[in-house]
């Protein structure tokens, strides 16, 4: 399918992101897509606006949404590059599947995500550790209260330029282990990128915030034993000198950067266990002290050192509080390939110009 390219007549500029809370400015277009009548119609990159919805669309009261996140980044010599971008297709297209969503080629989505960030590569920023955000979001728009997989669809992609998730940026971030709510369980969305597990996981992350904490640590949703992930991110622990990180079991987030960080460490031959964790075995390695080093590991949230995690209302330090060797190391190494200042010996990176 042809991608048609509607140039805006009031084109934005790209400002300083040092005070822009992340994701709260957008770029000059976006790309669009529809689907019906089992196909998909009118690829096209226009500028951006506001939807008109359907009251009834699917999506407004059953959930009918997915999207994905990652980033374009600009090297030291002023190029455009996209972090493993097919995956973040994949996984799109997995989500789909699971959330009863039309389906799509991921070839064609992937030209269509290139395409678009030519068309906005001067909005992708310089700074340290700034970015350009880009949001694939796919949902249903039937305009049917009745509850079935949906026919009609709208795949849209829009981009922010970022600067850190956390306000306090590399420094540690503060994790409470959640103990009511439950963010998912195996057989539920766990795995898909869907809208709904955000929208169930906000009220406790909001507890936590009212606390001082940045995000809470969710347990499986079943025996409330095993550590899952952080809202907005996996998490990895070093103990007794062993990055252990919980498996994928069916209700956490495959994420890219765990799955990237588990290939850079294996590469540098630092042991990684992908297995269960019972919160029992965290608190203990936390109280003897085996617990070294401890970080969340996202798209947005990069690799974020944890330096403290709240349990049953008792509050463990980790590595005093500072970001670890190990996490640095990771820091230092996902980043160098990210932004292109370490070569991409794992072939992860597409060259946009
Ligand atoms: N877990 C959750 C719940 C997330 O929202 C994210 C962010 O996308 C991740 C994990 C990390 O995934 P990725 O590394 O693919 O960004
Ligand atoms: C990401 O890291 O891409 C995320 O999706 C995190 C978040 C902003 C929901």
């Amino acid at each position: 399918m042809e991608i048609k390219i509607e140039k805006t007549e009031h084109p934005g500029k790209l400002g300083n992101l040092d005070d822009v809370a992340f994701g709260s400015v957008f770029t000059d277009h976006m790309f669009l897509m529809d689907y019906y009548d089992g196909e998909w119609h009118d690829a096209r990159i226009v500028p951006f606006a506001d939807f008109h919805i359907h009251p009834a669309a699917l999506v407004l009261h059953y959930g009918g949404e997915i999207f994905e996140g990652l980033k374009a980044y600009r090297t030291a010599e002023g190029k455009v590059q996209l972090f493993r971008p097919e995956q973040n297709i994949q996984r799109m297209y997995n989500s789909a599947v699971r959330m009863a969503l039309p389906l799509f080629d991921k070839e064609f989505m992937l030209e269509a995500l290139i395409k678009f960030v030519e068309v906005e590569k001067d909005w992708v920023p310089s700074g340290f550790g700034t970015s350009l955000y880009l949001r694939p979001f796919m949902f249903g728009i039937d305009p049917k209260l009745g509850v079935h997989a949906s026919k009609e669809a709208t795949m849209c992609i829009i981009a922010s330029p970022v600067g850190s998730y956390y306000a306090e940026g590399i420094n540690p971030v503060k994790i409470m282990i959640e103990q009511e709510d439950v963010r998912c369980v195996i057989g539920g969305t766990g795995e898909a990128k869907c809208g709904g597990n955000y929208g169930a996981s906000t009220r406790a992350g909001e507890r936590a915030e009212q606390q001082g904490y940045s995000q809470v640590l969710w347990l499986d949703g079943v025996e409330r034993k095993y550590i899952e992930e952080v809202g907005a991110m996996n998490v990895m622990f070093k103990i007794n000198g062993t990055v252990v990180t919980p498996e994928l079991v069916g209700s956490i987030l495959p994420g890219i950067t765990r799955k990237s960080i588990i290939e850079i460490l294996k590469d540098a031959g630092i042991p990684v266990e992908e297995r269960r964790l019972s919160v029992d075995e965290l608190v203990t390695a936390m109280k003897d002290g085996s617990l070294e080093e401890a970080w969340g590991c996202g798209t947005a949230a990069v690799v974020s050192p944890i330096g403290e995690i709240a349990y049953d209302g008792v509050k463990y330090t980790i590595n005093e509080g500072k970001i670890g060797e190990l996490t640095q190391w990771l820091y230092d190494e996902l980043t160098g390939i990210q932004w292109g200042k370490k070569e991409d010996k794992f072939g992860w990176i597409t060259k946009i110009d």
